[in-house]
């Protein structure tokens, strides 16, 4: 991946020409007028919704989760990480769960790693006033503290680009973007794959038809399986994503709410992938880390207490609208909603 400065500088409008899949994702999310840095993606109103902002009992559950670590293995000053916080309410949740334990916010150096500067300003906005002046805001991951750390996500890793390989009678091709100049618009082509470094690594797949990867997205679990490896620590993520073969690619576009192609509205549409939780937990286990749970997003809610929680806000609450509690309930861990699709990741070194 390009160094985030140097590709917030470039304009992909003004970059017609052709590009490798990943670079061209690379562009359309992050340029300077790419989708990340000039759009307010997330929300009811938005492109698209969110588990925290369906629910804040989503939130609740991973803010007991993270406390309850903090106590049983930390106890003392720490790093708390999130990454991509959208508009700030899985923080927001986790940070009024968190008051059952004032020690832990009080140990806690917390970063928010954001790249969208729309976003920044929405999470200042909605993140508790006292707590600003300890928040670090910074566009990537700093490995250099010696502090244990919780690192958590929901969402991130599905932003990664993705590098797109078809195997025909045992020749590997891959997806390219051409910018055709007549009629004004890009469409794909596949190259066959001629390097011997990406031959040898697609070796193993020669029995697939189709191999989706992003090397970025490895690279950055990686660096931080690495850091927890050294400095102790626990790495908490909610993703959609996979970890069978796949029979189509996962790369897909929104735009308000409808899947589009991902070679229209460039910079003003979501482009995501599934991602492949094989590879992760293969690099967590490569860099000697616990897998504390691989489970699907409604098996980890249901497990550390979603229904109860609901049934007490319902008890406590009876003003509460139950039907829409209920309803928000189910579109977490419904498995034909999000409850199977999506799925939770906890490594650690504690
Ligand atoms: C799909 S949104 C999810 C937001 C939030 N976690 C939620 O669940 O509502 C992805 C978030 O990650 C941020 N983001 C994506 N890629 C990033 C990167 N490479 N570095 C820093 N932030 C990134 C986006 O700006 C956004 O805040």
């Amino acid at each position: 991946m390009l160094s985030k400065r140097k590709i917030n500088k470039i304009k992909i409008l003004n970059n017609k020409k052709d590009f490798r899949l990943d670079k061209f994702i690379e562009m359309a999310l992050f340029a300077s007028d790419g989708y990340y840095l000039r759009k307010k993606p997330i929300g009811r109103k938005f492109d698209f919704v969110t588990s925290p902002e369906i629910s804040q009992m989503f939130g609740e559950i991973i803010g007991i989760y993270l406390v309850y670590h903090w106590k049983e293995k930390i106890k003392s000053k720490f790093n708390l990480i999130e990454l991509g916080p959208g508009n700030g309410t899985l923080f927001k949740d986790i940070e009024r769960t968190a008051q059952i334990l004032p020690n832990f916010f009080e140990n806690a150096e917390v970063n928010l790693i954001e790249i969208n500067k729309e976003l920044r300003k929405i999470q200042k906005k909605n993140l508790n006033y006292f707590r600003q002046s300890k928040i670090r805001w910074s566009n990537t991951l700093d490995f250099r503290s010696k502090l244990p750390s919780i690192i958590y996500s929901n969402e991130f890793f599905d932003c990664f680009p993705v590098r797109q390989f078809l195997n025909d009678n045992d020749h590997w091709f891959e997806r390219y973007i051409k910018f055709n100049e007549k009629e004004n618009k890009y469409y794909s082509i596949n190259k066959r794959v001629i390097s011997k470094k990406i031959l040898d690594n697609l070796s193993e797949y020669k029995r697939q038809k189709i191999y989706e990867v992003s090397y970025s997205r490895n690279k950055y679990f990686e660096q931080i399986c690495k850091y927890l490896k050294k400095n102790r620590g626990i790495c908490i993520l909610f993703d959609y994503g996979y970890d069978k073969k796949i029979k189509n690619f996962t790369l897909q576009a929104i735009y308000n709410h409808k899947k589009t192609s991902i070679l229209e509205n460039i910079g003003q549409q979501d482009i995501s992938s599934h991602v492949n939780f094989n590879e992760l937990i293969e690099i967590a286990k490569q860099k000697k880390l616990q897998i504390n749970e691989y489970v699907s997003q409604g098996d980890f809610l249901i497990k550390y207490g979603i229904l109860e929680r609901k049934k007490k806000l319902l008890t406590k609450n009876v003003n509460l609208n139950k039907n829409l509690l209920e309803e928000e309930v189910d579109r977490l861990i419904n498995v034909d909603r999000m409850g199977k699709l999506f799925k939770c990741l906890v490594v650690s070194n504690l």
